[in-house]
């Protein structure tokens, strides 16, 4: 029967595995043990490794760039692999009951499945282990398509010895994975909403309608946020005050809700489902539990100071100032008007589009309109963004209203003088070619939404991130919008950027799920990657507790001397303590260092051959979110780089352990590339400063050992940067081209028996 695609791109129908497919046992298969068939190796724990290795086709998406079955053919020679198939999806039903069909006949206690990505497609196929009874933490990916097929798609050759590498890479690490047991966290079945502004209100009322407690806090004297200062809404034009008074009476009438008005937060500590609050309110304060917490602080209008004359020419003001003056009827009457969209925002003084200000220019130069209709209204603007039907109504309505639009050249900004006791706006106006002087009574400026220090402040008492436009950084733009990398805190609302109040509202909705679905379960299971300290190793230095970004570690006094504590509920498993860890006392599990040093061990076998022949080896170290998706990206778009290069994926680039540097160099690798989120996008906090840091200080190192510092590289990516990957492949790639094969003699250090022990 056709098997049906589970997810993935380029489903076909089809059976999952090709009729040319060598399915069965490898050649070198080593008996079952006994219980074969029976019961499965659920843990995988103190037994002899026995992997099965999935390799799939991905219809032509991988078999079309390079040798599957050579791939698969190879699969069965490594260490430990008793069992090697392919499948035209692996992911697609029939595929799945392949890879659990296998578990149980040939006793496989790890699984190895070389497809697409992890990002996408681990989950699947750690479920599919573990309906098979096998803990999911013994499976492994080799991502052979997003970060080899489609990257090499006319290196057949060297795209197939890629593959082969990824795999024996991954099949090394699959040795030595170790199954784990995640954490269950009691909840305790109430929220703390952060905030009382539309999303914050929406967030509270659709948690204590689901019949849960909520604590709202919110630090003005009056519910609202920014609503208060707004004359009119759109798309439906309804009054704010309105819209407020319906929400607070909800609120009012909910016994579900605390409110708190006029209130700070002032101190949150604990975990995921048992968070301790101090809320002051007035002289008083207030303790009390909470499982989640809601952000929903919200945003303010940058004031551009020194633009367009703001701040120094009377008549220049933002659209937030305007908004209050039509709200509280303060505008005499007004001749000209010009509206200068993008004020501060796209590059001049925040990079990011604001994506509501066009709609708010639109919305309040109609206000002017109906109110002075004959006044004659101007929106300069660089671009207009109207998303949306309704929106799009409003633009059209303004046109045939009399109100004009003209594009300005972002290179040549528009000038604002004053002109007697007006205002005067020249701009270079690019359709027609020429320059336009407009008088004007008064000039908008549509600035943008910029994070408070409040909201700053916040991110600091909670330890969750915030990106680069200083906003907070949710964990995934489109895989957890509403959730921070730490569990049991999520936002909506402006405070996560600019957005409108549908916008708002729908993701309070959203924030507000995903806060009750845990309190619904009272228990939940977290992430078993987390760091964990052997306290016989360590020796109370305390650079973990200074490193950790999530105040996980503690130092506490055992036999009169001073040793680290991680509390697991805390720690998210970035490693920065154990990449600094100098008696390697901290393992992060999941990404211990035996199991990533196998992977180093196993990806170049031999040296790269000197002279005409030399073909640079180069070793990647990514992170789980940004620079791997960037890596993803680049495959998914097809950019084209060299096949020089094998990945290693760390969750943070502060796990990148300086000794897993060295120990590239050591074992072939000709150049080292080390790469993370950009500064500030990281998403655990701060921790790629560590990655920075220990950069510089490997360049200082590789030089002082006599390797050229030039051969280890350091590149910030994005999940959007797919170009900037390859690009920053390229460029180690020619560097290590132009450098020659690496001479190791500078690199004969002892080997650290650990390492010796753990990495076969
Ligand atoms: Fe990407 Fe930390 S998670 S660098």
């Amino acid at each position: 029967m056709a098997g049906k695609k589970a997810a993935g791109e380029g489903a076909a129908a089809g059976s999952s595995t090709p009729e040319t497919s060598t399915t069965g046992s490898s050649d070198n298969e080593k008996p079952a043990p006994d219980n074969v068939g029976a019961t499965v190796a659920s843990t995988g724990n103190g037994e002899e490794p026995r992997i099965g290795v999935f390799v799939c086709h991905c219809g032509v998406n991988i078999a079309g760039f390079l040798d599957v079955e050579e791939v698969t053919e190879y699969a069965k020679t490594l260490p430990d692999v008793v069992f090697a198939t392919r499948n035209l999806y692996t992911c697609a039903e029939d595929g799945i009951t392949a890879i659990k069909d296998a578990i149980v006949e040939h006793g496989l206690n790890r699984v190895v499945v070389a497809s697409c990505t992890p990002r996408t497609h681990e989950p699947l196929f750690r479920d599919a282990c573990e309906e098979a009874g096998l803990n999911k933490y013994l499976f492994e990916f080799a991502n052979i398509r997003d970060q080899c097929s489609w990257v090499h798609m006319h290196e057949w050759d060297r795209a197939t010895a890629k593959a082969k590498d990824l795999v024996r890479m991954s099949v090394a690490r699959a040795s030595l994975l170790q199954p784990l047991d995640e954490i269950s966290i009691d909840i305790h079945p109430a929220s703390l909403v952060i905030g009382a502004g539309i999303a914050g209100m929406t967030a509270a009322l659709a948690i204590a309608d689901q019949g849960f407690e909520v604590h709202l806090v919110e630090k003005e004297a009056e519910v609202g946020g920014a609503l208060r200062s707004l004359a009119s809404l759109y798309p439906t034009d309804t009054d704010p005050a309105q819209v407020i008074t319906r929400y607070l009476e909800r609120l009012q009438a909910n016994p579900n809700i605390r409110l708190y008005t006029g209130a700070t937060l002032k101190a949150i500590s604990g975990y995921f489902g048992n968070f301790d609050v101090t809320v002051s309110a007035g002289d008083r304060d207030e303790t009390f539990k909470v499982g989640t917490v809601v952000v929903a602080t919200g945003s303010e209008e940058m004031k551009p100071d020194g633009l367009y004359g703001f701040g120094e020419l009377p008549g220049v003001v933002t659209q937030g100032q305007l908004e209050m003056m039509l709200k509280e009827d303060r505008l005499g009457g007004v001749d000209d008007v010009v509206v200068i969209s993008c004020a501060g925002s796209r590059g001049q003084r925040v990079s990011y589009c604001n994506r509501i200000c066009c709609m708010v220019g639109i919305k309040n130069a109609i206000a002017l309109k109906e109110r002075f209709p004959g006044a004659n209204i101007s929106i300069l603007h660089n671009d207009v963004e109207v998303y949306g039907v309704r929106q799009e109504e409003w633009y059209t309505r303004a046109r045939s209203m009399g109100i004009r639009f003209r594009k300005f050249n972002p290179e040549m900004r528009p000038e604002v003088v004053r002109d007697g006791d007006r205002l005067k706006v020249s701009m270079r106006f690019d359709l027609m070619q020429r320059e336009v002087v407009l008088p004007a009574d008064l000039v908008v400026l549509s600035s943008p939404q910029v994070q408070t220090q409040g909201g700053l402040d916040l991110a600091k008492m909670l330890r969750v991130p915030v990106g680069q436009d200083r906003f907070f950084f949710e964990a995934h733009v489109k895989l957890r919008p509403v959730d921070f990398a730490t569990d049991g805190i999520y936002v909506c609302g402006t405070a996560q950027g600019p957005k409108d109040v549908p916008e708002s509202i729908a993701q309070a909705h959203a924030a507000a799920s995903h806060a009750v679905n845990p309190m619904r379960k009272l228990t939940v299971s977290t992430e078993a990657i987390t760091s964990r300290v052997d306290p016989s190793s360590c020796i109370g230095c305390g650079f973990c507790a200074w490193v950790c970004p999530f105040g996980a570690v503690e130092m506490v006094a055992r036999d009169g001397a001073w040793v680290s504590s991680i509390n697991a509920a805390l720690c998210k498993g970035c490693g920065a303590c154990a990449a600094g860890c100098p008696t390697l006392a901290i393992t992060t599990q999941h990404f211990t260092e035996d199991q990533t040093l196998a992977a180093i061990k196993a990806a170049f076998p031999e040296p790269s051959e000197p002279g005409d022949d030399y073909y640079p080896q180069v070793l990647a170290f990514t992170c789980n979110w940004c620079s791997y998706a960037g890596a993803d990206l680049a495959g998914v778009s097809r950019f084209q780089y060299p096949a020089n290069v094998r990945i290693i994926r760390l969750m943070c680039s502060a796990r990148i352990d300086p000794l897993y540097v060295l120990e590239a160099f050591r074992h072939n690798a000709d150049a080292v590339l080390m790469s993370g989120c950009h500064i500030g996008d990281c998403h655990y906090i701060s921790a790629n400063l560590m990655t920075e840091a220990r950069f510089f200080a490997l360049k200082d190192y590789l030089a002082a050992l006599g390797v050229d510092p030039e051969r280890l590289q350091l590149a910030w990516i994005s999940a959007a940067e797919g170009e900037k990957w390859a690009e920053a492949v390229r460029n180690i790639v020619e560097i290590a081209q132009r450098l020659g094969p690496l001479d190791k003699t500078p690199l004969r250090y002892k080997e650290s028996e650990r390492f010796k022990a753990g990495a076969r």
